[in-house]
């Protein structure tokens, strides 16, 4: 069945209430759209595990800098139901921007120093933005569980981090990252990928599969390694680096030895799309 499409917050809200009253289980999968199999992974987890699924479809104005792809970023809302139908989506929450924010914003929530570095530290107010809109989405859905992908692997530890210290009622599913047949990590913005940058933005996978290698051989030396990454990434021409960067999973802070915690997190830009990667460094 296709699912239901709730456009007003407040709508969204009273449906959450009566669900809720009516001891329902609502599990929420928020998204901008524009669904690829890494979403769907997401919704259907949530429809194994709750009564209710809720995905929510908003780009969501306040994470994108005045610079950045907020107008350009890829919009289908057709494709979306039926791809969210697919996945046994019950409804679908898709507001407007002036809905969500229906007068200037004057309360933001903001986690402090887990967005200080990486993508944080290059795309400022992002993570802001983020945090302020899963908030206000967790108040309106009100969600026992919410699903977020590791793809996006510094926006899950932001969001686990603002879940606990706020005492929301929700428990963060962590899903894994979806790739393609060829290893590149889904994403919305691969639409924006020439043919010539789509091949190029293999390096990526690359990168992680030669460290996962070098780790599995004994290498534990975080700063060898990450010469040999930068390396590895510096070798296609129409890549630009903007992180590569060896981490605690925990706190996002750099590692100084790889062991069962560590995670490598990159961020390239080909041309003018920018890609995130990242993977766990077993031993
Ligand atoms: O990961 C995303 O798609 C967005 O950052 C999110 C969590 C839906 C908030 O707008």
């Amino acid at each position: 069945m296709k699912p239901t499409v709730l456009e007003s917050p407040a709508e969204m809200q009273r449906l959450a209430r009566s669900l809720r009253a009516a001891g329902t289980t609502i599990g929420f999968v928020p998204t901008m759209g524009f669904l690829h199999e890494g979403h769907l992974s997401l919704a259907r987890a949530a429809r194994r595990e709750n009564g209710v699924v809720v995905l929510s479809i908003f780009v969501n104005p306040t994470q994108f800098g005045p610079a950045e792809d907020f107008g350009a970023y890829p919009r289908d809302l057709e494709a979306d139901l039926s791809a969210a139908e697919s996945a046994g989506v019950d409804y679908v929450f898709h507001p407007q921007p002036a809905d969500m924010y229906p007068s200037r914003q004057l309360t933001w929530v903001t986690v402090e120093e887990l967005t200080d570095g990486l993508c944080g530290a290059s795309r400022p107010g992002h993570f802001r933005g983020v945090t302020t809109v899963v908030a206000k989405l967790l108040n309106l859905v009100q969600p026992m569980r919410a699903y977020f992908g590791e793809k996006d692997f510094q926006q899950l530890v932001v969001i686990e981090q603002m879940v606990r210290e706020l005492n929301f009622d929700v428990a963060v599913v962590r899903c894994p990252l979806v790739r393609e047949p060829d290893g590149l990590a889904m994403s919305s913005r691969n639409a924006y990928l020439s043919a010539a940058e789509r091949k190029a933005a293999l390096v990526l996978y690359r990168a992680l599969q030669r460290a996962q290698e070098r780790v599995r051989g004994g290498c534990k030396d975080p700063v060898r390694l990450r010469r040999e990454v930068v390396e590895c990434l510096s070798g296609e021409p129409l890549a630009e680096i903007e992180y590569a960067e060896f981490v605690d999973s925990r706190d996002l802070q750099p590692t100084g030895a790889v062991d069962e915690h560590a995670r490598l997190l990159l961020a390239v830009r080909l041309g003018d799309t920018r890609l995130i990667d990242n993977a766990l460094l077993k031993g």
